[in-house]
């Protein structure tokens, strides 16, 4: 039976959401993915957050799905943040294999009324808004009253930042930009299409030539 997420006992303050921040690794001209990540540091920086909420794209998580099979299990880790995904269509499957996989405390399945029906029993946590897609405004406000979430880190290839982008619900930018170029691919910003004015924060130079920028929004 899976667990209702709005049924935890919480004050609900209408209007608020946490700090957004989306950190990609990037080609110089964009892409997310068809080159070599420096997965060590992109996920060394990433900790400079320490989110309480890790925001991920369901096809995202489909292609480390594979990987989970065979990778370490060490449960939970309880002081890690809750991993939240994406999954309008419901095609994650290997919601335990995650949530022991030592980086989060616990798994959080974000579906909208149309998803499929899940398995009957699927003790997964979960949270439904929206109709066809997950309604993201709603659940950053419900991360923020239920979870007193105050950091929200996306991760993305792209398609879910661009959405995040066009509601407005980006707050920082991080781009850990690699010195290929690799023409094809997905952007880290998806299918946005408007234009969206940056402060620029901070610009560091690492051995390699990779270039970490950050920018905040608005
Ligand atoms: N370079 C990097 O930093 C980086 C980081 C992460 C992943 N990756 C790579 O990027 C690829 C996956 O990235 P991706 O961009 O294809 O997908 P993604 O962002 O991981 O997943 C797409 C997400 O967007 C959601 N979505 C689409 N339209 C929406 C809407 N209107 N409202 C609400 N949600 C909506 C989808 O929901 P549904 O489930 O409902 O469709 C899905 O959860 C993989 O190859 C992965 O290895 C690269």
């Amino acid at each position: 039976m899976a667990l209702d997420f709005l049924s935890e006992p919480a004050v609900t303050v209408l209007g608020m959401r946490p700090h957004v921040v989306a950190h990609l690794a990037v080609s110089v001209d964009g892409a997310t993915t068809g080159f070599a990540v420096d997965l060590a540091r992109f996920y060394a920086l990433a900790t400079l957050w320490q989110e309480d909420v890790t925001l991920v794209g369901s096809d995202t998580i489909l292609a480390q799905e594979p990987a989970l099979i065979s990778a370490p299990q060490p449960g939970p880790r309880q002081e890690g943040p809750l991993l939240a995904v994406v999954d309008g269509r419901a095609r994650v499957r290997e919601w335990d294999r995650l949530r022991r996989l030592g980086h989060w405390s616990d798994v959080l399945a974000l579906y909208a009324d149309q998803s499929p029906a899940r398995p009957p029993d699927s003790a997964t946590a979960e949270l439904v808004t929206g109709y066809e897609h997950v309604d993201l405004a709603e659940v950053l406000e419900k991360l923020a009253a239920r979870r007193d979430a105050q950091v929200v880190r996306v991760d993305s290839g792209g398609t879910l930042v661009g959405v995040l982008l066009e509601l407005g619900l980006v707050d920082e930018v991080s781009l850990l930009v690699h010195p290929v170029v690799v023409g094809a691919g997905r952007r880290w910003f998806g299918a946005f299409g408007g234009r969206l004015g940056l402060r620029h924060a901070n610009t560091e130079v690492f051995e390699g030539g990779v270039v970490w920028m950050r920018y905040c929004t608005a």
